[in-house]
């Protein structure tokens, strides 16, 4: 896997676990934590905004998010027009994202999802292309649905 490019990642208290070993399990990777810092509860629309305003301030192309179940912060990033953010449980689910949604932003559920496959959704996600194509004008309806 090359990654290069700064990756943002934020969780509620549900992914806190789930965010720390990630970084522990891929270390190369040139993490922009936005937090949250402790499994003391928050609420997960504060953190996917954190990284959706990353993502828009160009402090990062990509981002991973992570709560209990990934669906709450999914939910929350994907109210932000910039944001195209894929729960997902596999790593077809992560290549899929890639290569037919062009993703920006992955999410999982720390409470759904073990450390191991959670490590190699990341990878996936972080190291496939979109494959454009018929897909593209796919995503240019997205702006206006
Ligand atoms: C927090 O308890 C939990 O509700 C949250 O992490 C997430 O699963 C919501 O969708």
């Amino acid at each position: 896997m090359e990654v290069l490019d700064t990756v943002a990642i934020a969780c509620d208290h549900g992914g806190f676990a789930l965010k720390e070993a990630l970084k522990v399990a891929l270390p190369d990777v040139a993490w922009l934590d936005l937090g949250t810092d402790s499994a003391e509860s928050v609420d997960y629309p504060d953190f996917a905004g954190k990284l959706a305003d990353a993502i828009r301030d160009g402090k990062a192309a990509r981002g991973i998010l992570i709560c209990g179940s990934g669906i709450g912060i999914s939910i929350a990033a994907n109210r932000h027009a910039h944001i195209r953010c894929a729960l997902v449980h596999d790593v077809t689910g992560a290549r899929l994202c890639r290569q037919h949604n062009d993703a920006n932003v992955l999410a999982m559920g720390g409470r759904m999802i073990g450390e191991a496959v959670a490590k190699e959704c990341v990878e996936e996600f972080l190291s496939t292309a979109f494959e454009g194509g018929r897909h593209q004008k796919r995503i240019d309806k997205l702006g206006s649905c």
